[in-house]
């Protein structure tokens, strides 16, 4: 076996699981349903599969050699497959280097300090519910009850000075489910409340079963901040069969529902704009058409579920975004970091701060996520505070 065989065989299989993951990744941030996102997620997973057993299959009866049946004019499908799968294979470190850069273009951001809670020893036991659980909670190295709340400041060019100093509690991707028990939210609240923030928000992904409807009360009802808990929905909201007895409940509770809408509100009696964005699962887009687009216009304060919305934050000159849907992708791989993240941009935005013109990124890890498994990615409150300055 020629080396250079080995490598192109080896740069193949990259290819292949570079296209699978980006298929698998953009599947998630497509608005279409649960149920289509699972049909075609086993249909990526399947094809993913069958193609890796046809390659070991051709290189176990054929060989490795792949210029041989190339040269002589035996074009397969696999061996045009083959083709697409070097080009992603070069295009895999690239990628990663502008990721990597991308992330860390901005200055306007210093992380102060994180403080990790077990959170199994503060409750006495780790808050294991349902599902797979407690068999995953076994695997060494998941941090899911390894919590970590930690505070940020960002220096924001445009806020009005009498802002400076503001505290926004960024709280995403609660993931209700049952397979983490009530207490493990209680815990997340009585953090969230002991930031003592002027603001509470949290950008989706709440809750998905109607049984951990009860849970709400006990645990969102109790947040407590100066200006109000505001809120967007995110894709797995979506999966309650009743979605506006959702919006009803949390509004019972003093939850303000800013999805789709453009709040003037005003804090320390300055006046800010505040506008939610739940796209692609929840229309319509916040009207901004009446908002004077001046040098002195109000700070503008964004709350997305999904990250793939800074684009449009940019065009319509958001000062800070704050977002989440992403989870840091769970699972970060040393050195390489995430592989899985469901957006458009693959793992760019999987968690962490970005900047674009004037408009800040904040994308929270969340709090729980579908799958109970976290390595190298711990859950994440985040206590935000905000200054103004170049
Ligand atoms: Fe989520």
């Amino acid at each position: 076996m020629r080396p250079v065989d080995l490598f192109l065989a080896l740069a193949a299989m990259i290819g292949h699981t570079a296209i699978s993951v980006t298929a698998f990744n953009r599947l998630h941030a497509l608005g279409v349903t649960c149920g289509t996102v699972k049909k075609l997620e086993k249909a990526i997973l399947l094809l993913a599969a069958v193609v890796l057993c046809c390659f070991l299959g051709y290189w176990a009866l054929f060989g490795i050699d792949l210029f041989e049946p190339i040269q002589q004019g035996r074009f397969s499908p696999l061996l045009l497959y083959i083709i697409p799968c070097w080009g992603a294979a070069i295009c895999v470190i690239p990628l990663w280097l502008w990721r990597r850069i991308a992330g860390a273009r901005t200055t306007a951001f210093v992380n102060d300090r994180t403080q990790m809670v077990d959170v199994a020893k503060e409750l006495g036991e780790p808050p294991i519910g349902e599902g797979s659980t407690r068999m995953l909670a076994k695997i060494p190295g998941n941090q899911i009850f390894h919590l970590s709340v930690t505070e940020k400041t960002f220096v924001l060019p445009r806020l009005p000075e009498s802002l400076a100093g503001l505290t926004i509690a960024h709280l995403s991707d609660l993931h209700m489910t049952g397979q983490l028990t009530q207490a493990f939210f209680d815990l997340v609240v009585d953090r969230t409340n002991a930031l003592d923030c002027d603001v509470v928000v949290l950008t989706g992904d709440i809750i998905e079963k109607s049984a951990c409807l009860p849970w709400l009360r006990p645990t969102l009802g109790r947040l407590q901040s100066r200006y109000g808990v505001y809120y967007v929905l995110g894709n797995h909201d979506k999966r309650l069969s009743d979605v506006p007895a959702l919006h009803e409940e949390l509004k019972e509770l003093g939850l303000i529902h800013v999805g789709g809408r453009t709040l003037e509100v005003q804090w320390r009696d300055q006046p800010l704009l505040l506008a939610g964005n739940e796209m692609p699962w929840f229309e319509p887009l916040p009207q901004l058409n009446g908002v004077a687009n001046s040098a002195d216009e109000p700070f503008r304060l964004l709350l997305s579920h999904s990250p793939d919305q800074f684009y449009w934050a940019r065009r319509n000159n958001f000062d800070l975004m704050l977002a989440g849907h992403t989870h840091g992708g769970q699972i970060r791989f040393p050195f390489y970091g995430p592989l899985i993240a469901p957006s458009r941009f693959g793992v760019m935005f999987a968690s962490g701060v970005f900047q674009h013109g004037r408009t800040l990124m904040h994308v929270s890890r969340g709090v729980s996520g579908l799958q109970p498994i976290r390595l190298n990615c711990p859950p994440e409150i985040s206590k935000l505070t905000l200054q103004n300055g170049h």
